[in-house]
This record gives structure tokens, sequence and C-alpha cells, in this order.
């Protein structure tokens, strides 16, 4: 065992693959419910896209979370993995007909409807079934945040939600339909926040808006602010637990609610991004110009966010004790971003070493491709490598 690691179990398994420390998955689990359960009405659905391993999937349902889904696929394996349907909401700007008719099949708790089209289009199909579909229009709300440019989503620039200018315009539309019902306001500004003053701009944007609902004697019945807590990748081991307290705080303070209104939030990051690592072993240790290289089996198909939003997962040489060495750690794709880290000290390096990938828990194994041909990295709970 080097820190969090059974690196014993590991030495027969194939890598590159993931590692989910169950036992901090379940104390971050056991940290959220403690939290919400200070206040009165905060439902927690998980954000199934940030990881949907069915044996993570598995513990979280155990905490009694809901699920929050983006895709047809993503309801199915939230079903699968136990989800009640009546904690599934479903987003996405671009739900197609037959997810859309597998919620209503579900009797999912709610669609959170992006455009007018897909509202006009979830009445018809609600309506071919005989059914109610219960809706909630995302708003963008154009507040911004202090986060990766790829990965804010709330600014009116962004795809996402139906602009405000709009808003009357639908929900009017919405209260004239036969087959659906209007009960929530959805909104989501972006992942990977750490400043509670973005969320304090949503709250008060959430306000004002709410203010114009009541003007018109209209109370919705919950409240969806979305997710984008962010987690601490430079120091996993001194912060493995998101400041879940003082994320619910600022929204306790900063939302005005109405006593029957429910607030529903939707975690993805800071409830699985600290559990998990992506385990690697060392090829090779070339030499080049004037750096050497650790050359290890995992790349960016298996963990593509240093690639593709300049991220940084702290990188650690699980095998060894030996003195610190500086390498630029690669993986074996044909790409030049195919890079974890550029000038890294790690513990001397050796062919067959194994390297740890921290905080990889969310949106690593379920981001992961097949470029060059390469088989997807298989999951592992502590649970099971006893
Ligand atoms: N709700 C909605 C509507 C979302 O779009 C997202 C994330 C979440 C909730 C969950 O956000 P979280 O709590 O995880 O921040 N692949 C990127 C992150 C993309 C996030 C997309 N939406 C990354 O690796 O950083």
């Amino acid at each position: 065992m080097k820190g969090i690691f059974p690196i014993d179990k590991f030495q027969g398994l194939k890598t590159p693959f993931y590692y989910y420390d169950a036992g901090l998955l379940r104390d971050t689990l056991a940290a959220i419910k403690a939290e919400t359960a200070k206040y009165n009405k905060f439902c927690v659905h998980y954000a199934v896209k940030a990881n949907a391993n069915p044996k993570v999937l598995g513990i979280i349902r155990e905490s009694g979370l809901g699920a929050d889904c983006v895709s047809g696929g993503e309801i199915k394996a939230a079903i699968k993995a136990g989800f009640p349907a009546s904690k599934i909401v479903y987003a996405g700007v671009g739900k197609t007909d037959w997810e859309i008719n597998l919620g209503l099949d579900y009797d999912i708790f709610c669609f959170n409807v992006e455009s007018l089209p897909e509202l006009e289009v979830i009445n018809e199909l609600a309506a071919a079934k005989g059914k109610i579909a219960r809706v909630a229009f995302r708003i963008n709300p154009d507040v911004g945040a202090h986060t990766h440019a790829n990965i804010t989503t709330g600014l009116a620039e962004n795809k996402f939600g139906i602009s405000m200018a709009d808003m009357d315009r639908v929900i009017d539309r919405a209260l004239e339909m036969n087959n659906v019902k209007f009960v929530g306001l959805h909104f989501h500004i972006g992942s990977q926040i750490l400043d509670m003053g973005d969320f304090i701009a949503l709250c008060n944007r959430v306000n004002e808006l709410q203010e114009k609902l009541f003007a018109r004697q209209i109370i919705v019945e919950h409240i969806n602010v979305g997710g984008g807590l962010g987690i601490d990748y430079s120091h996993p081991n001194r912060q493995p637990i998101p400041n879940f307290a003082e994320y619910f705080l600022t929204y306790h303070k900063h939302l005005r609610l109405r006593p029957q209104q429910t607030l529903h939030f939707e975690l993805g990051r800071s409830v699985v991004g600290q559990c998990g690592s992506l385990i690697t072993r060392v090829i090779y240790v070339k030499q080049g110009t004037n750096k050497q290289f650790a050359i290890v089996d995992g790349g960016m198909t298996d963990l593509i966010r240093p690639a593709l939003y300049q991220a940084y997962h702290k990188i650690e040489n699980i095998s060894s004790d030996e003195a610190v060495e500086t390498y630029d750690v690669v993986g074996p794709i044909c790409e030049s971003s195919d890079v974890f880290g550029k000038a890294i000290d790690l513990n001397r390096v050796k062919r067959g070493d194994l390297i740890a990938l921290r905080s990889a828990g969310a949106y690593g194994e379920i981001m992961a491709s097949g470029y060059n041909c390469r088989e997807l990295p298989l999951g592992y709970t502590s649970d099971e490598l006893v």
C-alpha cells in the first residue's frame, strides 16, 4: 500500500485502468447528505455524465441521490443502476424523439427543456402516449463563471438554454398545452467553479426572474441550479472532499425560495472527481535532447482532460521511493498533445513502475475513446480489490 493505493492488488491488472476509492466516494456522499440535511427541501441529483461506471453508479444510488441525465443512454444507465425514475431529470439541447419517448415511458421527474421547438415535440409525443410530461425551462442566465472557456455554459453566446427574453413566451406556450405541465426553472453556469461569487451571481439572477414570475402569480414547484462545484486538483490529499458546507450555505443564503418550492442541484465532478485515479504503467524512460520522458501506456484516449482543457492531474510514481527527478510524462498516442504533464518531479522512474494520475474520477473513464484502435480502460473500485 503506497498512500491510498493497494499496489500489491494492482500487479495482476492490465494497465491502464481506473481505480476508484469506494471509501472516499462514500465519505463524499455522506458529506453531501449531512450538509443538505441542514436545509429543507434541497435535492441533489448526481450528474451521470461525470462517470457512468456501473459500480460507481451503484454506490451513488445507494446514498439516495437522484440522477441528472443528458441522453437516452444515461437514462438507461441510471435506471439499470437502480435510480428511481421519479428522481431523474433530463437536460440536453438535442433530445431526439426516442430519447423523449424513453423519458415519457419511465415517467421521469422532469424534462429540462432547452428550446420552444423541443417543447412542441415533447407535447406532441406525450399526447400520442396520453401522458403529461413535467417540464422545467432551462434558462440561459447570461452569468459568466471563472473557469475554462470550454466548460462555461451560462453565457448568452453558449448554445444552452432559452434566453431570458424568451422566457415569458415559452411559459405562455406551455400553459396553453394539454400534455405538458410547467413545474420549474433550470440553470447551469459551468463546471469546476471554486469562486462562490459565481454562484451568488446566479442566485441574484434567479431571484430576479422569480420576481417576474411572482408578478404574474406564477410560483414554480422547483428551481434547479445545476452543478459546477469544483475540486482541488493540485492537492487531492489535502482537500479530498469538496467544501459542500460553503456551497450549500451560499445557495441557502442567497436564493430566495417560496416555502413550497424545492431546490435541486446536479453535481457531477464534486461527487466523483477525487475518488478516481488513472493507473498507468511506464513503458520506457527516454532521454531527449534536454529533458527525459516517462512514456506510459495510458494516453489521451484514456484521460483526455489534459489535452482538451490543459488540465493538470497530479502525477505520482506509486512504485518508487527513490530520489526525485524531472520528467515529461507522455502517452503512446500519435498526437503531440498526448502529454499528461511537463517538467514533473517524480520519484525516479523505471520501466514497469506504476504511475497514478489523481483526481480523475470525473470526466475521465467516461470520456475515453478508441482512437488509434485502442481498447477502452476498465474501472475497478476498492471494494473489488480487497
Ligand atoms: N448539469 C448540467 C446541465 C451540466 O451541463 C453539467 C456539466 C452538470 C450539471 C454537472 O456539472 P459538474 O457538477 O460536474 O461541474 N468534460 C468537462 C466538464 C463538462 C461539464 C458539462 N456539464 C471536464 O472534464 O472538465
